[in-house]
């Protein structure tokens, strides 16, 4: 007991700029469990808190979470509002729980909410907007979108032809470096329309575990087999 208190905990604070997750698998681990799809959102949601936390105290300064896709709109009436419903119960109390050096960042066009709760999204960026860590969360985001809402918004500030340089700059994660590393959780070997731009050189992870049974270690065993990836980012 005394070895494993004083042993030093990990940090990557050097070796991972930016992890993002996939959180598949909630609907499954409800069926497996004879519970409606609802059931699996609601424990994923706390496994998204417990997550994003663990990468934090892992020194990860960006973290980045799919919540929702623009293809998630697609679903049942039922499952998109029991969606949403989480969403705002984690807008209303993002700001007490988050720890006072990781700030909200959202990813997708904020277009589709209320205005009620576009400006609770707003709030909580700008009130947590110069903290140094990034929680990213991505709802209604879609890799696509995001790229054709850069171009357009590049046409509006006049522009007529545009450069890589320009997109990153205009996309909606203009803050944070591309992902080191992108996990799916629940077995799906794709993407879905997840960071379309961002993904050219991350290190992919698909792991079988559905999104409410991933485990601390389980991220320790990703980050632990990253180290032993080879980058070459086109070189040799
Ligand atoms: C959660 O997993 C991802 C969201 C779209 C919220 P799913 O709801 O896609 O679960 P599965 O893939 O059907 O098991
Ligand atoms: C991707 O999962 C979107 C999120 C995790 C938010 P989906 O369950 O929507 O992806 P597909 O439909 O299996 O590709
Ligand atoms: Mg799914």
């Amino acid at each position: 007991y005394f070895i494993m208190r004083d042993k030093k905990k990990q940090n990557y604070s050097d070796t991972v700029k930016h992890i993002a997750f996939i959180m598949d698998g909630n609907g499954r681990w409800a069926k497996k469990r004879f519970m409606p799809r609802e059931y699996g959102h609601k424990f994923g949601a706390d496994k998204f808190r417990e997550i994003a936390e663990y990468c934090r105290d892992l020194g990860i300064r960006y973290v980045t979470f799919y919540a929702f896709s623009t293809e998630n709109w697609k679903r049942p009436e039922n499952e998109v509002k029991a969606i949403m419903k989480l969403f705002i119960d984690y807008l209303d109390n993002a700001l007490e729980t988050l720890t006072d050096d990781v700030g909200v960042v959202f990813l997708g066009s904020k277009e589709p909410f209320s205005e009620d709760i576009r400006k609770r999204m707003t709030d909580i960026e700008e009130e947590t907007k110069s903290r140094e860590k990034k929680l990213c969360i991505a709802i209604n985001y879609g890799g696509h979108a995001e790229i054709v809402d850069a171009v357009n918004k590049l046409i509006s500030e006049g522009k007529t032809s545009v450069t890589e340089e320009d997109i990153t700059n205009s996309i909606y994660s203009g803050v944070c470096p591309p992902p080191d590393i992108i996990v799916r959780t629940g077995g799906e070997m794709r993407l879905s329309n997840f960071l379309m731009w961002q993904s050219a050189y991350s290190e992919l992870f698909f792991l079988d575990t559905l999104w409410p049974d991933l485990k601390k270690s389980d991220v320790d065993d990703v980050l632990k087999q990253f180290g032993k990836r080879k980058r070459r980012f086109g070189g040799v």
